[in-house]
């Protein structure tokens, strides 16, 4: 017990301190630097891919090897950063990340690896390597060598290490108030810097893999890997595409060259051409790639994917090779991100208050998603009187030569990337437990019945269809990103925000409670992810006079009788 006091004691007034000089420093998504720092998206993309290509991941049997393996590797270049995990089996597996200052440097590292019998197998060359225990003669001049090499610090030690939620609850129990709980749960969920390394490396292997064929080949992580909305062990959402796009230029266009590619024919639909192609890289990932397991095709969806484990990253890859819309998507998401530091530690907490109440789930099916969830969450900071953010027409409107992106399927992905040019700053004040509680109590309002949401255009329009939910796939907008969620899923979401809603009114933030009392007392977010199971739904709430009547949440003219007993939670009238 005392050494958990100490552990949260220490842990809070890190914390605390992070808060403090977060708006000055930022961290690596929840950056808040001026404008003109701002890297963007192409941009940070770019640096990663970069570092991927300067790094390479050694398995080695605790970190207590590290001395020696930094003495070792150091003879191909200079290490300019070395992380370390842990992958969890029945023996803990150890890996270091190591990362030259240079692609050449760590390129002499892979080259001078060697096959072992030790480790049957294909022979692949790939940035994947394993550290072999010194030969008996040479133990001890390697130990002794290494104890006085100077080393690049080895940190973070267990970097993918995620605080469980008994500690992080502590922490959230001994903030000063509710805004400074959604600061520290981003703090401590958002995916760190070894997190989006680790996801780099990967689609650096899948490219380095068919880059023999496709020397331009693309492998691109989007989605929350790379969108600053990803928490701790998300999956890597990956796309591979044999050959860069054309980007547009200013430049006159010089004569086209007279030399044309050969190329093979290609099936004569399109679609059963990239199910193909997918079958044949998912062999390949699955017979050559090391680390690569559990390899599952799912060419049958709208976007198909190949969906593989990494073992040596403990990673769930989702590979596809026709989403160019989402991973525009995942660019806009990171501007929106980028473009107030409000946006992704309210998008955290609602993200968590969701998956506690059982709203989102990490298969697909019927419920809302958390890219359909993150999205409620854009338009309603969007639609506030004072907007934090602005509309994607906006954007749009600011796009220059070098924005537009029209994809290979013909759809426009034009819109300004530039933040300076975009120039948008809010004047809204409101504190993130006040955006919080304004959250849920619009989509308690919210006419989901009647009424589509449109990010394009900031407003909500008539809706075109009878889904349940309709929000505007911002990049094909005759397209619906929550077609899937059902009536019953949506009538859920208005409860829940409600609840929550009632939940958050209700908080009273007791700065006299002493420190211990707070730390014994669930309040303000913390109430928030209450398990819905064991969440007491008071019987009075609906009749709350600020709140519409539990009525008002059905529309009287469907057949269907109101549901009483949803998924995991029963409502008493
Ligand atoms: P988690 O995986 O739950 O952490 O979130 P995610 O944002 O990665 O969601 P997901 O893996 O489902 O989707 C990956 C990315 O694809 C999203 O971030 C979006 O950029 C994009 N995406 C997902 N669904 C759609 C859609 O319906 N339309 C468009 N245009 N993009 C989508
Ligand atoms: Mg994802």
């Amino acid at each position: 017990l005392m050494r958990r006091a100490q552990q949260v004691q220490y842990w809070r007034k890190y914390c605390i301190k992070q808060c403090a000089t977060k708006t000055a420093t930022g961290s690596e998504f929840g950056a808040i630097p001026a404008s003109n720092t701002r890297p963007n998206y192409d941009d940070f993309i770019g640096k990663r891919q970069q570092q991927a290509q300067r790094s390479i991941l050694v398995q080695v049997s605790s970190e207590k090897s590290y001395p020696e393996l930094y003495n070792y590797c150091s003879s191909f270049g200079s290490i300019i950063n070395a992380q370390h995990y842990c992958v969890r089996h029945d023996d803990d597996l150890h890996y270091i990340l190591l990362e030259y200052a240079s692609a050449g440097e760590a390129s002499a590292a892979i080259d001078a690896g060697a096959y072992s019998a030790e480790l049957s197998g294909v022979p692949v060359r790939s940035p994947f390597l394993w550290f072999r225990a010194a030969a008996a003669g040479g133990k001890r001049s390697a130990k002794l060598a290494a104890a006085s090499a100077t080393s690049q610090p080895l940190l973070p030690l267990d970097g993918t290490r995620q605080l469980d939620s008994g500690l992080l609850h502590s922490l959230l129990r001994g903030a000063g108030n509710i805004e400074e709980q959604v600061l520290l749960l981003h703090k401590h969920t958002q995916l760190n810097d070894l997190g989006v390394r680790m996801r780099f490396l990967a689609a650096l292997q899948v490219q380095q893999a068919v880059s023999g064929m496709f020397p331009e080949a693309q492998a691109q992580p989007f989605g929350s890997s790379v969108n600053g909305f990803g928490k701790m062990g998300c999956d890597l959402d990956l796309i591979l595409r044999f050959d860069r796009e054309p980007i547009p230029s200013n430049a006159p266009a010089g004569e086209p060259s007279r030399l044309i590619y050969h190329t093979k024919e290609n099936l004569s639909n399109g679609r059963s051409q990239t199910q193909r192609q997918m079958e044949c890289i998912g062999d390949m990932l699955h017979l050559f790639l090391p680390g690569v397991c559990h390899v599952r095709r799912i060419l049958q969806a709208r976007v198909p994917i190949i969906k593989y484990h990494h073992d040596h990253l403990d990673l769930e890859v989702d590979l596809s090779m026709s989403n160019l819309t989402g991973f525009y998507m995942s660019e806009l998401l990171y501007m929106f991100g980028e473009l107030d530091p409000r946006v992704r530690p309210l998008t955290f907490s609602i993200r968590r208050w969701a998956q506690a109440s059982g709203l989102t789930n990490p298969s697909p099916g019927r419920w809302i998603s958390n890219f359909s969830l993150t999205c409620l969450v854009m338009y309603f900071l969007q639609q506030l009187r004072q907007p934090i953010l602005p509309g994607i027409n906006a954007l749009v409107k600011c796009a220059s030569a070098e924005d537009v992106r029209i994809t290979e399927d013909g759809i426009n992905c034009t819109f300004g990337r530039n933040f300076e040019q975009i120039g948008f700053r809010s004047r809204n004040t409101s504190n993130l437990s006040e955006l919080l509680l304004q959250f849920f109590e619009f989509y308690s309002q919210f006419d989901f019945h009647n009424r589509a949401i449109s990010l394009n255009e900031a407003r909500a329009l008539a809706k075109p269809d009878h889904s349940a939910m309709y929000i505007v796939n911002p990049l094909e907008q005759v397209l619906n990103v929550s077609k899937n969620v059902s009536l019953e899923e949506c009538e859920r979401l208005r409860i829940e925000v409600r609840n929550a809603a009632w939940l958050l009114e209700s908080e009273v933030e007791n700065t006299t409670l002493s420190e211990s009392e707070r730390q014994e007392t669930a309040w303000g977010l913390l109430n928030l992810f209450k398990n819905p199971e064991k969440a007491i739904i008071r019987p009075n709430m609906f009749f709350k006079p600020r709140m519409v009547e539990v009525s008002d949440l059905f529309d009287k003219s469907q057949t269907i009788d109101p549901p009483i007993t949803y998924k995991n939670t029963t409502v008493r009238q």
